[in-house]
């Protein structure tokens, strides 16, 4: 199996991914690391043990990372997830350990400790943790195999702000380290996720999985949407994370073009925008796969075949 760390800020949508993860036998995960992000870092990493304790995996460990952005102070998402970041399910309090080490020391260890090129990350937050191990220790960078990551929009603007997807805008100057790092980069911005809906027929399809897992996502979903469903009027809210789960198992799923990903780190209005040369009209060399297009009722046959399998 591929080997796989997944940072995240749990968000319904980041559980879900998780849960598809878990799910997946070409997928072996490593570790979480868990990032402040929706909601504050002692909410997202419990909440990512009390996914792991849903899908019956308590041995995955489990790291809590950055408090904050590096430079800015910390914007949260109540308003989206519900103040424990996870509302919808009732969901038992976790009873594993979260693990003693810091997130990214985690990640240098592991990515030093580890074959080169064996590690892939998948990054469903804010890139702090990420940025900080760059920073941390440079010579992780050659090791890391890609880094798939939700964040960003081009031609579908922003979420937070007109021009900033939130993860991105929630710490640019993290985001900015790792695309200037040489990593490949795999991105799939909003451009991919607004087409990848919550329909009410979706839903149901999970649920009538008729599992403990099915009836769980069921509710988060149903709570996850209900926002942007008001707010963009479409038949379900877009489904993030998923999506970067999803690519590693079937690539097939999505196209995109190699071009080159600058993030706004200056301007106040602008903060956060991903500024993507779809065109090819800089001669600045692609750093990022980018993703536009999504076979949607793919992903989510994928998603509730492998969330049955919890
Ligand atoms: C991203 O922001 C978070 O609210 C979601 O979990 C997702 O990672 C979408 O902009
Ligand atoms: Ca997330």
């Amino acid at each position: 199996p591929r080997r796989i760390i997944i940072d995240t800020d749990p968000g319904q949508d980041d559980a879900v991914a998780i849960l598809l993860a878990l799910g997946s036998a070409e997928l072996e995960v490593a570790g979480i690391t868990a990032v402040a992000g929706n909601v504050p870092l002692a909410l997202t990493e419990k909440n990512a043990r009390k996914i792991c304790e849903l899908a019956g995996r308590p041995d995955i460990k489990v790291f809590a990372g950055a408090v904050r952005p590096l430079m800015r102070a910390l914007v949260t998402a109540e308003e989206v997830h519900g103040q424990t970041g996870l509302n919808g399910p009732q969901l038992p309090e976790p009873d594993m350990p979260l693990q003693d080490r810091h997130a990214v020391d985690f990640l240098v260890e592991t990515l030093m400790r580890e074959e080169s090129g064996s590690i892939t990350l998948c990054a469903l937050g804010s890139l702090t943790n990420i940025a900080l191990a760059l920073v941390r220790e440079p010579r992780i960078a050659p090791r890391i195999r890609e880094i798939v990551l939700m964040g960003g929009g081009f031609f579908e603007g922003g979420n937070v702000t007109p021009a900033a997807e939130f993860n991105i805008h929630v710490d640019p100057h993290a985001a900015d380290i790792v695309f200037r790092s040489g990593v490949p980069i795999v991105m799939m911005p909003l451009d991919v996720t607004h087409k990848a809906l919550t329909t009410a027929q979706r839903i149901d399809a999970i649920r009538n999985l008729g599992t403990g897992v099915g009836d769980a996502v069921a509710a988060m979903l149903e709570f996850f949407e209900r926002f942007d469903e008001e707010k963009y009027g479409t038949d379900g809210g877009p489904l993030h994370d998923p999506c970067v789960i999803a690519y590693l198992l079937r690539p097939d799923l999505f196209a995109g073009r190699n071009c080159n990903v600058t993030v706004e780190t200056a301007s106040e209005l602008t903060m956060g925008m991903t500024v993507v040369d779809w065109w090819g009209v800089t001669n600045r060399p692609a750093n990022a796969l980018v993703m536009r297009d999504i076979d949607a009722d793919g992903f989510f046959e994928l998603l509730t075949q492998r969330l049955g399998r919890l």
